[in-house]
């Protein structure tokens, strides 16, 4: 495998069984991130794409496939086997609110995963790493004894961030990070993530129902439709020429503002034929470095 691929996902099915019914969450995905690129991951809403983050690291285990970190294949080990990659691994989920435990300090947030792991146990140089973590994440020393409910939702997300980053890790989820945020705060927090990836060396997945973020933070998108990656290709590539039906109908709900309204007009806006069951549509490269499937 070339050394230049963080994360190389291959043939990734996720099935949840409820009853009788089989739900094919994730159904046959196969992308590979790049070392120290942005890969954003677009669909509507149930598409599967937060399935997809949490098979990564194992959060779910997965019915088929395979998931290799840089060069180790994650989908045979173990917990303990796993625990250097969960520090390498972090995410950053969607909603601020239900992810930071209220009893917690911003100190006790951000220091627990770095007790987890290991890292800094003299508590000065912890609570001074702590400290200059929340100042790259546009905080202040004098926010550390404070609680989640005294802050804002982009402020408990800077949080969060700084959480993930406190065990150093190489390679982020970011799960929809800025889909609870206001309009008004969503830049911000997205050029942070920016000037933390540069800083940090990090590789991002990117995960996001509109394409109007992901166009600028990502280097290469996929596109996901039920469980499926129906079309990969470079940012710029994807909105100058999109060339699956599916894509084409996600980009013209760009304009829509509110992200709730536009999943929703998505919803009914258009019906992939069902593949036969069993039968997943091959990604084709159609020109170097962009993939479609079969319609
Ligand atoms: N733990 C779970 N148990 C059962 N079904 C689930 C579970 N997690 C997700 N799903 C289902 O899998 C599908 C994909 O969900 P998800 O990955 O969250 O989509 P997305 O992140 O694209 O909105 C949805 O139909 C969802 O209801
Ligand atoms: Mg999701």
């Amino acid at each position: 495998m070339s050394e230049n691929i963080m994360v190389d996902v291959r043939n990734l099915k996720k099935h949840f069984t409820k009853g009788t019914e089989v739900l094919k969450a994730v159904d046959g995905v196969s992308f590979q991130i790049r070392k120290g690129e942005t890969f954003g991951l677009v669909g509507e809403s149930g598409s599967g794409k937060s399935t997809v983050g949490r098979c990564l690291i194992r959060l779910y285990d997965y019915t088929d496939g395979e998931v290799y970190f840089d060069g180790q294949n994650l989908s045979k080990l173990g917990d303990k086997q796993l625990k250097p990659f969960r520090r390498r691994i972090q995410t950053i989920f969607q909603d601020p609110y239900s992810s930071l435990n209220p009893s917690m300090s911003v100190l006790e947030l951000i220091g627990e995963p770095m007790d987890i792991h290991g890292i800094y146990k003299k508590p000065d140089e912890r609570k001074e790493f702590v400290s200059s973590l929340l100042e790259k994440v546009g905080l202040k020393r004098e926010h550390l004894y404070r609680y989640p409910h005294e802050f804002s939702g982009g402020q408990r997300q800077r949080i969060s961030i700084a959480r993930a980053l406190s065990v150093r890790p190489d390679f982020v989820v970011c799960d929809e990070p800025i889909s609870a945020l206001d309009v008004s705060v969503q830049a911000q927090v997205v050029n942070m993530l920016e000037d933390l990836q540069a800083e940090f060396g990090l590789t991002y997945l990117f995960i996001a129902h509109d394409l109007s973020m992901v166009r600028h933070i990502s280097d290469r998108i996929g596109v996901m439709y039920r469980g499926r990656l129906v079309e990969v290709a470079e940012s710029d590539e994807l909105y100058d020429n999109p060339l699956h039906p599916y894509t084409k109908a996600l980009l013209s709900s760009i304009p829509i503002p509110d992200p709730r309204a536009a999943s929703e007009r998505l919803a009914v806006k258009y019906e992939v034929p069902t593949a036969k069951d069993g039968v997943v549509p091959e990604l084709r490269e159609v020109s170097p470095g962009h993939f479609v499937a079969d319609i």
